[in-house]
């Protein structure tokens, strides 16, 4: 076989990302070909629009608006960090069956398409490689596929979304409101305009779909992850949690038991001394617990334009050094037959913050309700009192129930019109 000099690369984006690829295949140029045993060389960068001045850009001759210029041109590898489902997804198509590996950042496509574009690369001899969708630089897309591979994974436990972590360890820190929490983390850039996706806990949605796909061996839509923000949180809850010895962290959590997987993104209480409880800021972590390695961490930057550029060019040469060497990738495969359970069966323990009327037998009221549901109080603590509106707060805690009956409760709660004003937060404890 012939020796190869080089090694194409189509980019497909020019933004954050894709600033930081160009730039490190410039600024790494020998340290990659001599990793790889050939040169990666820029062939075409398509963007919107060329005149857009940019962090890092590379020759003016290899920026495109042109579409089929850029998909049109001879190369090995196309890396999409252009975002979005489309023209992402039939860029990608079209790449594929053009018999290019791609490497994409895209997690919205990966959670909502991953199977079918594995499956169209496989079919193609080729692979698609996805470390950035999730964590940014931190390694977990990898190490799910390859290195913990041999487990029987029972847990993957997550904080996957720095904007909300960021907001999250503010409200903690300096007893901030959500909204100031928010408005602070758009000023130092972490939050978009529009949070949505972000406070939403859809953008941690689509990543726990892909690892969790990844961690069962089956596929996880997007459609079967429970999802709840965190844009009702009080700072009281924060304070509370803190008195109980707990931090308030939106975890993203795929589990496994005998009667299925159960996928789910929602705010917890975590406690202190747990390693999730600690990791703070725009940090992520991912907690992995497999039957042979017992619980694993990983930890790192989550977004930003060099520690995602680290995750994708690890891909690049991944499948540059596979092209090189003219060895085929080995075919990824959904084996689980995954029964997907619903939030309802969860067993957990909860934390009920309510605001009630200031008078005697409401806890009684509320403890019967818990009662005849099969719900069982751990302990109950009265907060703050308003006696001029005669009203309290009581935060309760309780033992390990079925969702569905806790639900239960709280409908019933609710339903305590003279007693209860409302139930002003219900958080799941994740011991
Ligand atoms: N930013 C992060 O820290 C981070 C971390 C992990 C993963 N990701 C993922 O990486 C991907 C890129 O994110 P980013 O932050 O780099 O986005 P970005 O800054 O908005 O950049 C997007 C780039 O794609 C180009 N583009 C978008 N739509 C296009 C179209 N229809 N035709 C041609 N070019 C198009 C844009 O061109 P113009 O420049 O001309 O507008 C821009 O250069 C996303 O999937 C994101 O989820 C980002």
């Amino acid at each position: 076989m012939a020796e190869r000099e080089s090694v194409g690369i189509v980019l497909l984006g020019l933004g954050v990302v894709g600033s930081g690829v160009a730039r490190a295949l410039a600024e790494h140029a020998e340290t990659y070909a001599d990793r790889v045993g050939a040169r990666i060389e820029l062939r075409k960068v398509l963007v919107r629009d060329a005149t857009r001045e940019r962090d890092f850009a590379p020759d003016r001759s290899l920026i495109t608006t042109d579409a089929a210029e850029a998909l049109g041109t001879d190369c090995d590898i196309v890396v999409e960090v252009m975002g979005g489902e489309d023209p992402a997804r039939e860029y990608i198509q079209k790449s594929l069956s053009r018999g290019r590996w791609v490497v994409t950042a895209n997690k919205e496509l990966m959670a909502k398409y991953g199977p079918e574009l594995r499956a169209q690369a496989t079919a193609g001899g080729v692979d698609i490689l996805f470390e950035a969708s999730v964590g940014g630089g931190m390694p977990i897309v990898s190490p799910l596929r390859r290195d913990l591979s041999a487990n029987q994974i029972t847990s993957v436990r997550a904080i996957i979304n720095g904007t909300t972590n960021y907001i999250l360890t503010q409200m903690t820190r300096e007893g901030a409101a959500f909204d100031d929490a928010l408005r602070q983390a758009q000023d130092l850039g972490y939050a978009e305009a529009d949070p949505a996706s972000d406070v939403e806990g859809f953008d941690s949605a689509y990543k726990i779909s892909i690892l969790s796909s990844l961690a069962f061996h089956g596929h996880v839509r997007v459609e079967d992850v429970y999802r709840e923000g965190i844009t009702d949180l009080m700072p009281r809850d924060f304070r509370y949690a803190a008195e109980l010895g707990y931090s308030i962290k939106l975890l993203a959590i795929g589990q496994r038991d005998a009667d299925g997987v159960c996928v789910r993104v929602h705010p917890a209480l975590v406690p202190k001394d747990q390693l999730l409880a600690n990791v703070d800021g725009v940090l992520n972590a991912v907690q992995v617990e497999g039957d042979l390695i017992g619980r694993v961490l990983f930890q790192g930057a989550g977004a930003g334009s060099m520690p995602t550029t680290s995750a994708i060019m690890a891909d690049v040469l991944e499948a540059s050094r596979s092209i090189v060497h003219g060895s085929r990738p080995s075919p990824w495969r959904y084996t689980a037959d995954m029964a997907m359970k619903p939030i309802s069966q969860l067993t957990t323990r909860y934390y009920i913050r309510v605001e009630v009327s200031d008078r005697p037998g409401v806890l009684a009221e509320i403890a019967r309700a818990c009662g005849d549901n099969g719900v069982s109080i751990a302990s109950v603590i009265q907060k703050e009192t308003d006696d001029e509106a005669q009203t309290a707060e009581i935060v309760i805690m309780t033992h390990a129930a079925k969702e569905a009956d806790l639900q239960r409760s709280i409908s019933q709660i609710e339903g305590l019109k003279d007693d209860v004003r409302k139930v002003g937060a219900l958080l799941r404890v994740e011991d």
